[in-house]
């Protein structure tokens, strides 16, 4: 490790985001009855024009009137380039109410669009007395957004998550390809007669969690656009959990299971792990650094990696309980 330590990420799940339109308030309750730890009311891309007043003014209701128990309540307030978000910010911090866990800020490209609505919120948090801060995730779903995805991460004390939003960071990085995620057909190694298909959002999903990992961020997988399609939604779970990620998100209810199954770590997985952390405690005792576990090495850098099965499992399980 650098001297400059690795910090720790905020301890609460955040293995399945769950999004509904804010002009849609009859899914709000079943919103908040969900299996989802975080959920995300949406003030972009999913409201029309036409209905944003009425969506922000659901929402901040819903802040008031809803039981939305132990779960991280965030709203995405409209972009940066648009007439909306400052309106979505001022409302939201004034008229909603302590419950406002988190705001989502979409669309995401310098360092500079976190600081100019950090500021805004900093504002009006001091001028309405407001005890409770709001914290900030991001949206990184441009060309510019994982150029600077790093300067991004280390724009506020108040961002906790960052996530990946691959349709619209397919269409900034002018992708051919209308899929929200998830296998491309024209994205495919040959080897003799055979196709392999490679990940086109692996590199993108490193950068992020590699950024997430340097700034004490969460790291989330965006959404999958198929939703009649579970074991795609799987697939491309598991590629986001293998990489470091801790959740994604469910565009419909159907995939909160999916994303609960992937991110909670396996009775099996909790297990090996914790008899990894028993072996390498027994070498210690006899003076080794290294030992042999089901026939493979295990040294002291299994240590930390067994640790984070075994943290992620702890933090769930507080969590529920
Ligand atoms: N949260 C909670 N419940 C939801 C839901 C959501 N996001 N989406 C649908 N449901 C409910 C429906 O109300 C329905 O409930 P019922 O059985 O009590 O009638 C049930 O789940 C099945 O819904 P279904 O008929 O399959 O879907 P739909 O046609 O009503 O809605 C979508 C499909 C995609 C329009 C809807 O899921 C949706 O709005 N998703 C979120 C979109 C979004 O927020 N996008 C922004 C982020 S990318
Ligand atoms: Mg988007």
């Amino acid at each position: 490790m650098s001297f400059r330590l690795q910090p720790t990420p905020p301890a609460r799940p955040n293995r399945c985001q769950l999004f509904g339109p804010g002009s849609n308030p009859r899914l709000f309750p079943k919103m908040a009855a969900s299996a989802a730890d975080v959920i995300n009311l949406d003030l972009e891309d999913s409201v029309a024009p036409s209905d944003k007043d009425q969506a922000r003014g659901n929402i901040i209701r819903a802040t008031h009137d809803f039981d939305w128990g132990a779960k991280t309540l965030a709203v995405r307030i409209n972009s940066l380039d648009t007439p909306y978000w400052y309106r979505d910010v001022v409302d939201l911090l004034e008229q909603s109410s302590d419950r406002l866990d988190q705001i989502m800020i979409p669309k995401v490209g310098c360092a500079e669009d976190v600081y100019a609505v950090d500021a805004l919120i900093t504002a009006v948090e001091s001028a309405k007395s407001r005890t409770r801060p709001v914290s900030l995730e991001v949206i990184i779903e441009s060309a510019a957004g994982l150029a600077h995805v790093e300067a991004i991460a280390a724009a506020s004390p108040r961002l906790q998550a960052m996530s990946l939003g691959a349709a619209d960071f397919a269409a900034s990085m002018g992708m051919q390809t209308t899929g929200i995620g998830g296998t491309q057909e024209n994205y495919y190694m040959l080897h003799g007669q055979n196709r392999h298909y490679a990940d086109p959002w692996h590199w993108a999903q490193t950068a992020i969690v590699a950024a997430c990992r340097t700034h004490g961020l969460l790291p989330v997988d965006g959404p999958f656009g198929d939703f009649s399609d579970d074991e795609g939604y799987r697939a491309q779970a598991r590629r986001s959990a293998t990489l470091g990620m801790v959740g994604k998100w469910a565009i419909h209810p159907k995939q909160i299971a999916l994303a609960n199954e992937v991110f909670t770590p396996s009775d099996e997985a909790v297990t090996e792990a914790r008899e990894i952390l028993a072996a390498m405690e027994d070498a210690k005792k006899n003076g080794a650094g290294a030992t042999v576990y089901k026939g493979r090495l295990v040294d002291i850098a299994s240590i930390k990696q067994a640790e984070v099965i075994v943290a992620q499992s702890d933090l769930i399980a507080a969590s529920a309980g």
